[in-house]
């Protein structure tokens, strides 16, 4: 699907219309994406972010991009890894789910996702990358915004998870259709 794509870099660089930040529920800055995001997009998002009282994991909140390219960025605290049996996958979905729902409200064309809880917060590659490419290609499947979504991985590493990922899902996405 032309509308998916992966690739590796800094999110901070995207030229997206919205980059997502994998941040935490008080949404006041951290290290990781979100220390990288802050420190790029200026003071500003921080005075923004204190505005918005913090976000539930598996929600997202959005904000002005200040210097960043990006005109916006999307917030969204994801799950903390803790063995996958306690919601973990359906908040990590949840992430994804609203941050492609908030980008559709405000007619966002294209959004860049970071890989959402596979660091600081140590949700295994394989079944982040799993939750994350079936909570997008749904929504794709359903909705025509936004147009374009990249998964932008820091590592060649990382992306080479989210490529395997994606094959498997596509083979089995045209096995069901046969
Ligand atoms: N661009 C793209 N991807 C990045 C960047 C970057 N500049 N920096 C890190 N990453 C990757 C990491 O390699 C990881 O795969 O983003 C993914 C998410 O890692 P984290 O930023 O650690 O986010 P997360 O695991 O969701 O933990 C969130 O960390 O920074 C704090 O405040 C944040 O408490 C929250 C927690």
């Amino acid at each position: 699907m032309e509308r998916f794509h992966i690739l590796v870099g800094d999110i901070t660089h995207s030229d997206a219309e919205a980059v997502v930040n994998a941040a935490n529920t008080s949404l006041l800055g951290g290290s990781g994406v979100d220390g990288a995001i802050h420190r790029a997009a200026g003071p500003q998002l921080l005075e923004a972010c204190r505005r918005l009282n913090g976000c539930e994991t598996g929600q997202a909140k959005i904000t002005p991009g200040f210097r960043l390219k990006a005109r916006y960025v999307i917030h969204t605290p994801g799950p903390i890894w803790q063995g996958g049996g306690l919601g973990e996958p359906a908040l990590l979905a949840s992430c994804y789910r609203s941050c492609l729902e908030l980008a559709a409200a405000y007619g966002i064309q294209s959004v860049d996702f970071p890989s959402i809880s596979t660091g600081i917060y140590a949700y295994p590659l394989p079944q982040a990358a799993t939750v994350a490419l079936r909570a997008i290609m749904s929504f794709l499947a359903q909705h025509d915004l936004p147009r374009r979504v990249g998964m932008v991985c820091h590592t060649e590493a990382a992306a080479a998870i989210y490529r395997q990922t994606f094959n498997l899902w596509y083979a089995e996405e045209k096995s069901d259709r046969l």
